[in-house]
């Protein structure tokens, strides 16, 4: 198990840093980040270079059994870059542009910018490749964080030749965006600009482009890193820093160029849906690569610094968090960051190391959770442990969420609604794109709007060869350039749905505008959610009336077993829930988004129907448990002790149980293999976070 953090000695005079290695030797740290902020220590002028403080620093830890996870340092150019090569700083909607003095002020396209990093890069790589001290590379840092979208010239420019790659003739990216309508037709490639401020909504196929080509600049940055250091002969694993469910970069299509996932999570102490939240974002994390640990590489000791209000952990939810990334996959615990820092924007952010020092609340967790971590046996690595797949799709997300559609979907919200039911069921969950269903159990797949071809015979073999489907409503509406397909709607899942479509039904009032987005005062926001967690329409599944929102769509079943009808609106007496037998599987179909009263009754239905069942059954409310090949962990989140019955043993004594107690915010790791089910692990790349662990 790694154990560290970032780590910022630049920031520190060098009489600290024998003190640093002193006591991250005495917190059981046996990894740190280094240097992730430091290119201007590193290269403070164009022509002037100083590794020397970095040589004595990386021999330090080194000597102290500390290994090295080394930055490439380039997500904060120098002043000077900025001063010299204004070309290099990024642009707002309005074509104004960022100015330096925070950080990531640069064009991810700008090949100024790329020459720049790609130096420092290659001068790094030929230093320390061969150091025995560094284990791993970090690329950049949280790639796209702070600047969703850049609309530079050098953007507009790298945006022109990205879609003529793309499309080859301006004909076809024409015929792509449906430009003939509002005069939007193109003469040239040099006609396009980015998406710049207009006078109203920007043709919507365009910002599908727009955003493919923003995470394609940022992906860029990061290849042509790696390309460096492996030209320079890295054999360490290289990855760069995620941030779970991230909307500009499409981490489905950038995993294959992580050695490793590292994801960076801070679960929101306020958050009521922290648990949720952040179990989803782990699992898709582990779910981007399949059979391979993954690594969080930042979460806070306690408080971080850029929210309104800023409160810390509740009492033992550290080891109640960091045990949640471990069962869902985690094989390096890693914080943001060693030693809290004395000046600059995060002075008020946790950290290892207090400003306060070690004669602290913090510093006693953080030894603690160290020591607690080092007695761990080898975990398994995360096997396809879970029958049930959650659609989650990263250009769904762009298309869906575009203007001037019949209501707004906050699709993100709407997922996690849907894996919170399952994770209150304790039924695992993998988080897939729509070409990866082959093989599970269950397959949900909501508001699935932009359908890719490939998707949809998919998810129609899927069926086929015997799985169940949920999906619905605002699925299967639009092509990869969010067009309206040939033949209407459901064009490619109607046959396996057995249904028809006609009309999209939105309900007044239960918008994600209406659920709080923009209110003005928390009162208003709690309002809204009330009533639109409430629903505006109504069905009735076995006897119960349940509540509908955001639409109530008008589906005709053609084949279907209408499962449940509507019984006020529009659509009453019409289908809002169908089932319809397709091959040897089964495909379900909700024409409405279930309330929060209806959701775990649809939930309920379809896991009957499809068998799928929980980690562990009968768990008190407020325990989470989650499968990684043999080993399941449970958490209590719930505010009383609690007794669960499990056979197996627990992994940190080797002692034989048949049910552990666990206090609020306790958690027990027991081996308890589980019946086989599902498909095989695939085998996964050659470089992993073991091979991290090991070399270290
Ligand atoms: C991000 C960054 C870190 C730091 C933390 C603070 O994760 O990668 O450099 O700013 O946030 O929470």
């Amino acid at each position: 198990m790694l154990y560290g953090a970032d780590y910022n000695p630049d920031q520190w005079p060098e009489e600290v840093w024998d003190e640093d290695v002193r006591l991250m030797q005495e917190a059981g740290v046996n990894i740190v980040s280094l240097g992730i902020f430091a290119w201007s220590r590193i290269q403070p002028a164009e022509d002037v270079w100083d590794f020397e403080w970095l040589d004595t620093v990386i021999d330090k830890l080194h000597a102290g059994g500390i290994a090295v996870n080394l930055a490439t340092a380039t997500a904060s150019p120098p002043p000077w870059v900025s001063a010299t090569y204004p070309e290099t700083l990024p642009a707002d909607e309005s074509g104004a542009s960022y100015w330096p003095g925070s950080r990531q002020h640069f064009a991810p396209s700008s090949p100024t910018y790329r020459r720049l990093a790609g130096e420092l890069v290659r001068r790094l790589a030929e230093r320390y490749v061969h150091h025995p001290a560094v284990v791993m590379w970090h690329v950049g840092n949280e790639f796209g964080c702070h600047l969703w979208m850049d609309f530079s010239d050098a953007a507009r420019d790298a945006y022109r030749v990205w879609l003529q790659n793309r499309y080859a003739t301006v004909d076809a990216l024409n015929d792509a965006w449906g430009t003939s309508f509002w005069s939007q037709r193109y003469g040239g490639f040099d006609e396009v600009f980015p998406p710049r401020l207009a006078p109203y909504s920007h043709n919507p196929s365009s910002m599908l482009d727009w955003r493919r080509f923003t995470s394609d600049m940022l992906l860029e940055c990061y290849l042509m890193e790696r390309e460096i250091l492996q030209a320079a002969g890295a054999t360490q694993p290289i990855t760069t820093n995620f941030m779970g469910p991230f909307k500009p970069a499409d981490y489905r299509k950038w995993a294959p160029f992580m050695d490793v996932i590292a994801d960076d999570c801070y679960p929101d102490p306020a958050n009521p849906h922290r648990v949720r939240d952040a179990a989803f974002q782990r699992d898709l994390v582990r779910s981007l690569k399949p059979g391979v640990p993954w690594l969080l590489w930042e979460q806070a000791t306690d408080a971080v610094n850029w929210r309104p209000a800023n409160p810390g952990k509740r009492p033992g939810a550290l080891v109640a968090e960091t045990a949640q990334s471990i069962a869902r996959g985690a094989d390096g615990i890693m914080f943001f960051q060693w030693r809290q820092s004395r000046a600059g924007s995060e002075k008020f952010h946790s950290a290892m190391l207090p400003h306060a020092g070690t004669r602290t609340r913090i510093w006693d967790a953080v030894t603690e959770l160290g020591a607690r971590l080092a007695a761990l046996p080898a975990l398994p690595a995360p096997g396809r442990d879970a029958q049930v797949a959650l659609v989650f799709d990263w250009e769904n997300w762009w298309a869906v969420e575009e203007r001037d559609h019949p209501t707004e979907i906050d699709y993100l919200a709407l997922v996690l609604e849907w894996y919170g039911a399952f994770h209150a069921r304790h039924i695992q969950v993998d988080i897939v794109g729509p070409e990866e269903v082959e093989g599970y159990d269950l397959v949900v797949a909501p508001a699935l709007y932009l359908l890719r071809d490939e998707g949809g015979a998919a998810l129609t073999r899927f069926v086929e060869a015997g799985g169940t489907l949920l999906t619905g409503p605002f699925s299967d509406i639009v092509d990869a350039h969010d067009q309206f397909r040939d033949g209407g709607f459901l064009t490619q899942l109607g046959p396996v749905l057995g249904l028809r479509f006609e009309d999209f039904g939105a309900l007044a009032g239960t918008s994600s505008a209406a659920a709080g987005v923009g209110a003005l005062n928390a009162d208003a926001v709690q309002a809204a959610r009330s009533a639109a967690a409430r629903g505006a329409v109504t069905f009735e599944l076995n006897g119960t009336e349940l509540s509908g929102r955001v639409v109530a769509e008008s589906i005709h079943a053609s084949g279907a077993d209408v499962v449940a009808a509507f019984t006020s609106g529009a659509q009453t007496g019409a289908p809002a829930l169908t089932r319809h037998r397709f091959g040897a599987g089964e495909a379900w179909y909700t024409a409405t988004q279930p309330g929060a009263d209806a959701l775990d009754a649809v939930v309920g239905a379809v896991v009957a129907a499809s068998g799928v069942h929980p980690v562990v059954a009968g768990l008190p409310a407020g325990v989470e448990a989650a499968r990684r090949g043999d080993l399941v962990t449970l958490i209590n989140h719930g505010d009383a002790r609690v007794e669960i019955a499990i056979e197996g043993t627990d992994a940190e004594t080797g002692v034989a149980v048949d049910r552990v107690v666990l206090d609020p915010q306790g958690v027990a790791f027991v081996s308890a293999p589980a019946a086989p089910s599902g498909p095989a692990a695939p085998s996964g790349p050659s470089l992993t976070a073991s091979d991290a662990v090991a070399r270290a």
